[in-house]
């Protein structure tokens, strides 16, 4: 089979690594790629957003599934174009999409299908002294989140009125994100700790992949701004096998069931961002695709046929045992350009011995080809990904490091506590 990939980050590179093991994968395009999958498959240059041409690519190449990694291409249609031209796609339609693209609409499927989530009010652009004074009044600190896509820098966790009011009028009056702020909602703190689960659905039946753990500050011991995520591991102790069911019976399956029967039926990877309070897990938000780089490392746990999975769920008949964990442990630590969330230099030679193994992965994000070297081409440059086959996390995380150690570039940061958190379970 031949599978073309949207995307050129870190998560894509994953993704093709665990379809590129499949005996049933013959050649796998990436559009575009980075400078990791041209080790793995072929970038293409082929402009994602022009359907048509994807189209054109696909038929050209006897491209027989795409797999969609960002939410941008599906919100804006991709899957829903290509499946009425006979491809198979996994990733839900732009209508299914919502889920991650419109958080009031996330907050009220969950409240029709009955599942816990944190307490919200919305409001509007013409709303700001209502939601100052809402937010003032159920307690510190409050979440105040843009409505629509924002890059994964939406969310805002103020602890006074001050803060509030300074987001709020970003927001509202400074328009930092667009039409994405035209609603806001402002939402009580969940106390607990988070974990992410990937269910694979074909929109009616479906898998869990191992829970992992993000790191989203780009400080250590989760301090600083907001990131993409400066890294991850899985398995997370946090998600025992009880728990997993519960989060199965009271938040996937009624999810996708209450989306189901909206006549909207969600395919893909439901990605479930959760706080497990002393009330039970709670749902922070739905995204509509893997994470990364949460991705880097649930992939590298899984025994079986990872494109057959994936397959058919774009197929409409999910294969429920066409991947097993396989018992191990994984541990990914980004590196990324120094000053990253904010402004950062790039275009660094990236020094990258060879180092890989099945056990120890580089997986590329922002890089690329500058002639024949490898140079630096974004905020999160790249990830190592160590695996343990006996799931000793702290062997996972030494191993992780001592192979960050053997890179380098100019302006290179990343954090040193990846996967430290997880030991306490
Ligand atoms: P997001 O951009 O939606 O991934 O959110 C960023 C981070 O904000 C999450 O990883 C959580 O740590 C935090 N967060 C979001 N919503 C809440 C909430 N209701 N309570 C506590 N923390 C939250
Ligand atoms: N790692 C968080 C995300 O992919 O949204």
């Amino acid at each position: 089979m031949n599978v073309a990939i949207i995307g050129g980050g870190g998560r894509e590179h994953a993704l093709g690594w665990g379809v590129r093991k499949s005996p049933l994968c013959d050649a796998i395009f990436f559009l575009p790629g980075n400078a990791g999958t041209a080790k793995i498959g072929v970038n293409t240059d082929i402009d994602s957003t022009d359907h048509q041409k994807v189209f054109e690519f696909c038929t050209e190449k006897k491209v027989e599934l795409v797999i969609v990694g960002p939410e941008i291409p599906l919100v804006e249609g991709l899957s829903d174009f290509l499946r009425n031209k006979n491809i198979a796609v996994f990733g839900p339609s732009q209508k299914a999409s919502l889920i991650e693209a419109d958080k009031i609409y996330a907050k009220e499927v969950m409240q029709r299908a009955g599942v816990l989530t944190a307490k919200y009010n919305q409001y509007q652009r013409d709303e700001l002294t209502e939601a100052i004074d809402f937010a003032d009044s159920i307690g510190y600190p409050v979440v105040i989140k843009a409505n629509g896509l924002a890059a994964g820098k939406g969310v805002s966790i103020c602890d006074n009125k001050v803060e509030v009011e300074k987001i709020l009028t970003e927001i509202f009056q400074k328009n930092i994100f667009g039409r994405s702020g035209d609603k806001v909602l402002i939402e009580e703190f969940l106390i607990g700790d988070e974990a992410s689960i990937f269910a694979i659905t074909d929109g009616f039946n479906f898998v869990t992949l191992p829970a992992a753990q993000d790191h989203k500050r780009i400080g250590d011991g989760d301090t600083g701004k907001n990131t993409g995520g400066m890294g991850a591991y899985a398995p997370t102790g946090l998600i025992t096998e009880a728990l997993l069911q519960e989060i199965k019976s009271s938040i996937i399956k009624p999810v996708l069931n209450q989306i189901e029967s909206e006549n909207n039926p969600f395919s893909g990877c439901l990605y479930c961002g959760l706080i497990i309070t002393e009330e039970g897990p709670k749902v922070i938000e739905f995204n509509c695709r893997f994470g990364d780089p949460e991705t880097q490392v649930v992939v590298p746990l899984l025994d079986g046929d990872f494109l057959k999975l994936l397959f058919t769920a774009a197929s409409g008949n999910l294969d429920i045992d066409a991947v097993s964990y396989n018992g191990g442990s994984a541990v990914t630590v980004i590196a990324a350009s120094d000053g990253y969330p904010d402004t950062y230099e790039k275009g660094f030679e990236i020094t990258l011995p060879d180092v890989e193994t099945e056990s120890s992965i580089v997986f590329h994000s922002g890089t690329k080809y500058l002639d024949d070297k490898i140079v630096t081409n974004g905020g999160r440059v790249l990830s190592v990904t160590s695996v343990n086959e006996s799931n000793n996390l702290d062997a996972t995380i030494q191993n992780a490091y001592s192979l960050m150690n053997k890179i380098n570039f100019e302006n290179i940061y990343f954090r040193k506590d990846i996967g430290k958190k997880g030991l306490k379970y």
